[in-house]
């Protein structure tokens, strides 16, 4: 009869808790049952398995929304290939990502958009989806916007950050929104005011401040407030629906708000490393082996802020109060080694990123064990909104008869110890968020009724993953 129970747990969905039984046929979900009912109707003597969930929660597989395998920056590209990175998302309880295809400028979106498939076909282990970077908006990219819809692509990013690689300027922005607003596609933008921010950056450099630490200096707030009243100016002139990345100044998620609470259709995203590591301790940070270098490993735009300001309690409260409803990675891995060292005399040549696709969850439930956000809103994060926001919501991102059985056993009494030669699969040299610990643990990930990680072991496939064509987001009018 059935292919696989889980028994025994506490679903949950981000609606509420429910203990049920899930039934699994195939690559879906076929019932949700009260305890006793799949006994007494005899269903579980027939399973080809059973795993017990007892004291455990059962929740849909997280969906990590916000990805960059192979991302070239900076004259060489984030360490995680399709493979590397999904597996590390599998092991960290996250069965679907939606990583960015990039044009750069000078190439055409058709091909940009080729390649990115033919890197990540065949070599994910969980389910992909893209978004669009448009690298240069110009006559030709605009018309190629015009079928990413068709392709499944429902989302596309633009840069009012770094000059020169993927920049775009007010006209471009204003062409590109027009053209989305015309065609359903979500804007996601990186709002700072880079031409502004590599001024203050040379004039920190040129004074000898070349430090890691100066990368978050010259990267100031307000570069991010103003840029994203910009953008939201921007959209609600188009009427264009348009999502913030990678939120981490307090001035800018208050921009935000206020744009919601005028009724506009604006979004913001933040990420688990502004919601727990800091300019002082993390950028500002020194050690034995790479000096004030150290800081390196958490370069990344935006840049990692003061918490004595605080922009992490910030973050945290745009959680709680839904003016922030995402919460991706922005993964984009670098090792010290190599990498990020191409920086070590000057920061502004330290390739931007940080490494998170396998914590997400955890570290999210941290905040759950922590008191700061409620169990089902934990599930609501990691899992339903990203659904919902990037048009996958029924399939994924819910626990229910017809999705997929994407699902994580997530045992409540387990414990996670973060760090490289601890639990860390993705392909870096060190951990960003090395010594961290979780007061939980993912047992059990399955995507589309395929078990990928149990018992610490990954018994999943490159592969195993399909691309998937995403319908327009569920919260745009
Ligand atoms: O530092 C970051 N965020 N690197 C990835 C590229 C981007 O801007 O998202
Ligand atoms: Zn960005
Ligand atoms: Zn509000
Ligand atoms: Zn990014």
């Amino acid at each position: 009869m059935a292919d696989l129970i889980i028994k025994g747990g506490t679903v949950v969905n981000a609606t509420g808790t429910a203990e049920a039984d899930v039934v699994i046929d195939g690559e879906r979900i076929s019932a949700l049952l009260a305890p006793g009912v799949a006994d007494s109707i005899g269903i579980d003597g027939n399973a080809s398995r059973v795993i017990d969930a007892t004291g455990k929660y059962v929740i849909p597989g997280g969906i990590d929304a916000h990805t960059h395998m192979q991302l070239p920056f900076g004259g060489t590209q984030a360490s995680d290939t399709f493979e590397t990175g999904t597996t590390a998302a599998a092991w960290g309880g996250t069965t679907s990502i939606i990583d960015f295809a990039v044009q750069k400028y000078g190439e055409r979106v058709e091909d940009g958009l080729g390649h990115w498939h033919e890197l990540a076909d065949g070599n994910c282990a969980i389910d992909y989806g893209f978004h669009q970077i448009i690298g240069g908006v110009d006559e030709e990219s605009l018309k190629a916007m015009e079928t990413l819809v068709d392709e499944g692509i429902t989302s596309y990013k633009l840069f009012m950050a770094y000059p020169g690689v993927f920049y775009s300027d007010d006209a471009q922005i204003l062409r590109a929104m027009q053209k989305a607003r015309e065609r359903g596609l979500l804007t996601m933008m990186h709002a700072e005011n880079g031409p502004a921010i590599d001024v203050l950056a040379a004039q920190l450099a040129e004074s000898g401040k070349t430090a890691p630490y100066f990368h978050g200096i010259a990267r100031a707030w307000q570069m991010e407030e103003e840029a994203t009243h910009r953008a939201i100016m921007l959209s609600d002139l188009t009427e264009a629906p348009l999502y913030i990345v990678h939120m981490s100044a307090k001035q800018a998620v208050e921009q935000v708000a206020w744009a919601r609470d005028k009724g506009k259709n604006v979004f913001g995203e933040t990420c688990p490393q502004y919601l727990y590591l800091s300019l002082e301790k993390q950028l500002g940070a020194r050690s034995e082996e790479w000096g004030d270098f150290e800081g390196a490993k958490w370069v990344c735009s935006t840049p990692l802020r003061s918490e004595e300001e605080g922009h992490l309690e910030a973050m945290w409260q745009g959680l709680r109060t839904n003016d922030l409803q995402m919460v991706s990675t922005d993964h984009c891995p670098f090792c010290m080694k190599d990498q990020k060292e191409l920086g070590r005399n000057d920061f502004r040549a330290i390739p931007n990123g940080i490494g998170s696709i396998e914590h997400r969850v955890d570290l999210l439930y941290q905040g759950v064990v922590d008191g700061r956000i409620s169990l089902p809103r934990w599930v609501e994060l990691i899992s339903t909104t990203p659904a919902r926001m990037f048009g996958l919501y029924g399939r994924k991102g819910v626990i229910q008869p017809g999705a997929d059985a994407d699902i994580v056993v997530y045992d409540p009494n387990g414990h996670t110890s973060i760090g490289v030669g601890k639990t860390h699969h993705m392909n870096m040299d060190h951990s960003a968020w090395e010594g961290f610990e979780i007061d939980g643990h993912v047992d059990v990930t399955i995507s589309r009724g395929t078990v990928l990680v149990e018992d610490g072991r990954f018994t999943g496939t490159k592969g195993h993953g399909r691309f998937l064509k995403r319908d327009l987001t569920q919260y745009l009018v």
